[in-house]
């Protein structure tokens, strides 16, 4: 019944895909380049595949049977699964969602900008240097990146709008391999730049004298955020996913499409970075000031740079609206509005949440506490505190709590049992909760 009501996913293929659009964003092409190189390289890339592969399929897992079990939002799932304080996991995921969002929109506007600035020539000729000054002297601007913040926040709102099935299911089709296939175009040509194997060296040669707390915290903080776990984004997804599909192998194609796709974001950026000699620890204008840079040297640069930063914008939508779609459910849900205006209202809160992240480039530039700007703050609390925190107590609500239930919707629905239900458990129980905790306390 809930099911008719709420709207679905019509097909298995559509549901993989939806969910691999929600991991696969910004996170791996844009983050995932700059955050490695801040933290040193291989060694960073070591331990993120360990908590990638290990806590996180078994999250995603967990928060799959979690929505599905309930077919409800967070807030909802919680308290029909349990009630009580649990409820409170759920309300802390839709807030993480309009954080997260309020951030990512902005870098999203970003991608809008430079694939219009490609097609009109404003980034030809440059080399490196010029490239960085240019990026920085657009993101520090006040007016600019906030409309396209706000362009991005109505494409967001858009799809979003459409429902399940509508917009989320068909966005990003056809154009998810696109994107891969011009991932793999920028391999072959970044490899023939002199220099390039330096890069390749310090993303796959891991110098563990590197690795602090705060590597251990940013590559975990980078596996929930890259596979958009901890909030219940997942949860919500899975709330609007037919009994006949068998989880563990969703888990799997989405995982392994996501790492994919951020080591090939590696291959790409990092022996770029060195080419040109940027410095790998630059930050989050790595992928802006590289990428161009790699365009300039190929025939045809400008439509190519348009096309890739068009398609960047295609994945980065196909992430933001998991996230919006967190807060829209809960309101539809549990508070009877109506999908249209609980999408604009949404969309309006987040825009403006967004606003100082995007003025910390430029004009609340100098405003920082420890160092970090109100960007970088958001960026931190989210992804290296409320992500990972969020993700634990799933973890520890799938295997303690709700266990019985959950297992049912692994094995129990398709008929087909899990063998491995008990390192899951495992995982969940112990492993998870234990191993981040550590990191958490070690590294705040
Ligand atoms: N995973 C996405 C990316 O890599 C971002 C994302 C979408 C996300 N939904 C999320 C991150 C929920 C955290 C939580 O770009």
């Amino acid at each position: 019944m809930a099911r008719e009501i709420r709207g679905g996913f019509a097909s298995r293929l559509g549901f993989v895909l939806a969910a691999a659009g929600s991991a696969i964003g910004l996170g791996n092409i844009w983050k995932f380049p700059y955050v490695t190189g801040a933290n040193g390289g291989g060694a960073f890339l070591i331990i993120y595949l360990v908590t990638v592969f290990v806590i996180g399929s078994s999250i995603m897992l967990a928060e799959f049977s979690i929505g599905r079990a309930a077919e409800r939002n967070p807030v909802g799932a919680f308290r029909r699964l349990k009630g009580g304080a649990w409820v409170g996991v759920g309300y802390m995921g839709v807030i993480t969602g309009l954080l997260v969002l309020s951030f990512y929109s902005v870098v999203g506007g970003w991608t809008i900008a430079y694939a219009l600035k490609a097609v009109s020539g404003q980034l030809a000729g440059g080399d490196a240097a010029s490239l960085g000054s240019a990026f920085g002297g657009f993101i520090g601007s006040t007016a600019e990146p906030l409309v396209y913040h706000a362009i991005f926040m109505v494409l967001t709102a858009v799809v979003v709008g459409a429902g399940i099935g509508g917009g989320i299911e068909r966005a990003g089709k056809v154009l998810m391999p696109l994107l891969f296939l011009l991932i793999l175009i920028l391999i072959v040509q970044v490899m023939s730049l002199p220099g390039a194997s330096k890069g390749l060296e310090f993303f796959f040669a891991p110098d563990f004298s590197k690795v602090t707390g705060d590597t251990i915290i940013a590559a975990v903080g980078q596996a929930f955020f890259s596979l958009s776990l901890g909030m219940g984004a997942m949860m919500t997804y899975g709330s609007y996913l037919s009994r006949k599909v068998w989880l563990p192998t969703t888990v799997a194609t989405v995982t392994l499409l996501d790492t994919l796709v951020a080591i090939l974001a590696g291959i790409v950026i990092l022996p770029a970075v060195f080419a040109f000699g940027v410095d790998p620890a630059a930050g989050p204008g790595l992928t802006f000031i590289t990428l161009p840079a790699i365009f300039n040297q190929m025939p045809g640069g400008d439509w190519i740079a348009c096309a890739f930063f068009l398609l960047l914008c295609v994945a980065a939508l196909t992430s933001s609206v998991s996230m919006l779609e967190v807060v829209v459910a809960y309101l539809v849900d549990e508070k009877n509005v109506k999908r249209t205006r609980a999408t604009a209202g949404a969309g309006i809160l987040i825009f403006l949440l967004g606003i100082p992240s995007s003025l910390s480039f430029g004009l609340l530039g100098d405003a920082t506490w420890q160092g970090k700007t109100f960007f970088d703050m958001m960026d931190y609390l989210v992804t290296n505190i409320l992500l990972p925190v969020g993700g634990i107590l799933i973890a520890v609500f799938a295997a303690w709590v709700a266990w019985p239930r959950i297992i049912e919707e692994v094995s129990g629905w398709a008929k087909a049992s899990f063998p491995l239900a008990n390192v899951w458990r495992f995982v969940l129980g112990i492993v998870a909760p234990i191993g981040v905790l550590v990191v958490l306390i070690n590294g705040l």
